[in-house]
């Protein structure tokens, strides 16, 4: 038995189930409503004042870099991946792998055929292995300067290529700088052609750069990028090829102290998107994609020139001993290579001569 006040003041003696419970139930109801109303409100409040990071993606998308986690490539992704979240408000989700957690750039490229990776920066030797019409775009000695690239590859040439690559498995995004490339060794200082004589390179896994190196007299021993520094320490091969950020940051300068500087080529990056990830998306999300990707590469540009220059000083100081080419000699590396042009550009001299004009203009 319970003591009930009920709205008359009137005390009254009643069981639990009884008439008073049955009036004031629609109170309680109320009540209850209220705190949901209150509670929902509450949570609504919350999510508005969450940031992006703290929501529920969307979509959470992987993408492979396979340099270092502070190199200039993987400081562009990163910034990529946080325009991307920012613009979408959470709803999409990029985790940048670098290191080549994800695989080497061969297997990356083979995964995301299958959308297996949604996103990855890749060299264009290698993209070109899976697009070879790629290849015009890193032909050796076809650029007078990092100038004459990006006028190419900021141009319609470049455009064109970007968007040529896109089909059902995979979508060009943006360039990324990657400078020029030159040859070091563990023997000997490389100053003139003769001395390419018999040395075995490490290239990329590329059909072009083997035969580049053949014709310069060397042999061409192809191999992921991770593999080179204990194949150089093993004796594997007496040299490699790479840009200065590559050549410090994988610490190459510990193993093979000759730098020959003679750009004998610049392979541009591309930041790709597997065909299958692009399907997901909507337009407007493909544009977000698209936009971040750009504005993303011209951080990386930026950060490139600093880092190039930083390696450069840094391995100088451990002991790197660097040749520069004399104009003849490198005159002479020219023209040991020009056979590749038929090989690779038969069909697309048209293009090489478009670029070639377009170092003409000062
Ligand atoms: C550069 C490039 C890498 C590539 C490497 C190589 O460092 O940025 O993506 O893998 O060359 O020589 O394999």
């Amino acid at each position: 038995m319970y003591r009930i006040l009920v709205a008359d003041d009137e005390p009254i003696e009643r069981t639990v189930v009884s008439k008073t419970i049955q009036k004031y139930f629609p109170e309680q109801l109320a009540v209850i409503l209220a705190t949901a109303v209150v509670v929902v409100s509450i949570m609504a409040l919350v999510c508005c004042y969450l940031t992006p990071e703290e929501k529920e993606p969307e979509f959470v998308f992987s993408y492979a870099e396979n340099q270092g986690e502070d190199y200039p490539t993987t400081l562009g992704a990163k910034y990529f991946s946080e325009l991307v979240e920012k613009r979408t408000e959470g709803r999409i989700r990029i985790l940048v792998q670098a290191e080549g957690t994800l695989g080497n750039e061969k297997e990356v490229i083979l995964q995301m055929k299958y959308g297996g990776i949604d996103f990855a920066r890749v060299s264009l030797s290698q993209l070109a292995e899976y697009a070879p019409e790629l290849n015009v775009l890193q032909m050796p000695y076809l650029y007078e300067d990092s100038t004459h690239m990006w006028r190419v590859l900021d141009g319609e040439i470049g455009a064109k290529f970007l968007n040529g690559i896109s089909d059902d498995e995979l979508v060009g995004l943006s360039w990324y700088d990657a400078g020029a490339r030159n040859f070091y060794n563990s023997k000997k200082p490389i100053s003139c052609l003769e001395d390419m004589e018999g040395m075995k390179i490490r290239v990329q896994e590329s059909e072009l750069m083997e035969d580049v190196i053949g014709a310069l007299g060397a042999v061409a021993v192809p191999m992921g990028y991770a593999d080179v520094y204990s194949s150089l320490e093993r004796g594997i091969v007496d040299g490699a090829e790479n840009n200065w950020p590559s050549y410090e940051s994988m610490s190459h300068y510990e193993v093979a102290r000759y730098y020959t500087v003679d750009e004998h080529n610049r392979v541009p990056e591309m930041q790709i998107c597997s065909g299958y990830t692009w399907e997901k998306l909507s337009e407007k999300d493909r544009a977000i994609i698209m936009e971040c990707a750009k504005e993303s590469a011209r951080y990386e540009r930026e950060l490139w020139t600093e880092r190039a220059r930083e390696s450069k000083e840094f391995v100088m100081s451990h002991g790197t001993e660097v040749v520069e080419l004399t104009a003849e000699e490198r005159k002479r590396f020219r023209n040991a290579v020009m056979g590749v042009y038929e090989k690779y550009c038969g069909d697309s001299m048209d293009v090489i001569e478009k670029i070639t004009a377009e170092g003409a203009v000062r």
